[in-house]
């Protein structure tokens, strides 16, 4: 079988910058208590023109650019969000439409913050099981506009943004192995609760603040540590690599706690973690793209190379994907 290969990244996030001094100025928060809880120092929020598609074709197009992949040669792009545009159409047929990718069969896919990780996984299988040649896997977001402003056990922990990968079959390198996993008994600790099916948008769900991100933090704290060692050592084990080969973990930006716990139990060293939490905050599907890209723009990761990515989120989900770059 040809591996499916990553063959060009790339990343978008809005202009504006709230630091956790603006946030001093809209809730009852302090830098001290973001710093050292999260990691987090900053982020990117959306202007009101920005959308999730916005950001997903600036990433989508620096990608496709440094594939060298036309946006006609795809066959597949998947838009990982929880943050659509709209319910409906698909984000990724308004990306579609605008790259000009006409043959190219489209879908959203929403698996909390690990949907980058999960779509990762489906076009993977996709090419490799001759779906097609090329895929397009974005992940992007704007939490803000889901973001109770009011809400500091929240609003601070989020941001925009969006990063993208173009995939084709290699010849050696490329995705070694995905495990992906959802614990649907954790449903309730991280929702946005109103506006569709179950609690259609009224002026009570309004009123009540029920369209915005209600979440029980300390709960999603103890799985995501449990987790993300545990997600880590299943796709090592598949790919049959060893912890102590793995060049660079790239980990869902969620709290830099979280990163450093998972990362001691695993045994990884601080120099071979991303980190850029502290200029982003959480972008849910779009840190782990966003992560990427920086760390090729910043040469920390080289042809070869063993890449862990490992995420968590909303579901309760997981997942993670093995790469050798
Ligand atoms: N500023 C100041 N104080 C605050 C703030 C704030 N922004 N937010 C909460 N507090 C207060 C709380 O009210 C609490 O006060 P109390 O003790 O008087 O009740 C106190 O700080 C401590 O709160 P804890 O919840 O115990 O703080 P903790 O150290 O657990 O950190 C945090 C909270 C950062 C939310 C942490 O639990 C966490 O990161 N959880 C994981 C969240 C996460 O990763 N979510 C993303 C999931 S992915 C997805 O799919 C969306």
């Amino acid at each position: 079988n040809q591996p499916v290969r990553i063959l060009g990244v790339g990343a978008s996030v809005p202009q504006k910058v709230i630091t956790n001094f603006d946030l001093e100025k809209m809730v009852d928060t302090s830098d001290e208590w973001i710093v050292s809880r999260s990691g987090i120092r900053e982020r990117r929020i959306a202007s009101e023109s920005e959308t999730t598609s916005t950001l997903a074709i600036e990433a989508a197009r620096i990608a496709l650019k440094k594939s060298g992949v036309e946006s006609s040669d795809l066959d597949l792009i998947i838009v990982a969000t929880v943050t659509p545009d709209m319910l409906f159409p698909a984000t990724a047929c308004i990306l579609q439409r605008e790259l000009g990718a006409e043959n190219a069969a489209c879908f959203d896919l929403e698996a909390g913050c690990t949907s980058f990780v999960y779509a990762l996984s489906m076009a993977e299988k996709y090419l490799s099981a001759g779906g097609g040649n090329f895929a397009l896997v974005v992940g992007a977001e704007t939490l803000s506009k889901v973001l109770d402003w009011k809400d500091r056990a929240t609003c601070v922990l989020f941001g925009d943004g969006a990063g993208a990968a173009v995939l084709g079959l290699g010849e050696k390198l490329g995705i070694i192995s995905t495990h992906l996993g959802a614990d649907g008994g954790g449903a309730n600790y991280i929702e946005v609760p109103a506006g569709i099916s179950r609690m259609p948008a009224s002026i009570d769900t309004v009123q009540n603040r029920l369209h915005y991100i209600k979440m029980a933090g300390n709960e999603v704290f103890k799985f995501a540590v449990k987790i993300m060692e545990e997600a880590s050592l299943k796709v090592l084990e598949k790919g049959k690599i060893k912890i102590e080969d793995v060049n660079l973990f790239i980990p869902h930006q969620a709290n830099i706690r979280i990163i450093k716990s998972a990362a001691k139990r695993l045994g990884i060293i601080e120099d071979r973690i991303f980190v850029n939490i502290h200029k982003y905050a959480n972008t849910s599907s779009a840190s782990i793209p966003l992560a990427l890209f920086e760390a090729v723009q910043e040469n920390r990761i080289q042809e070869g190379d063993i890449i862990l990515l490992v995420g968590f989120g909303a579901g309760l989900t997981w997942g993670s994907a093995l790469i050798r770059w």
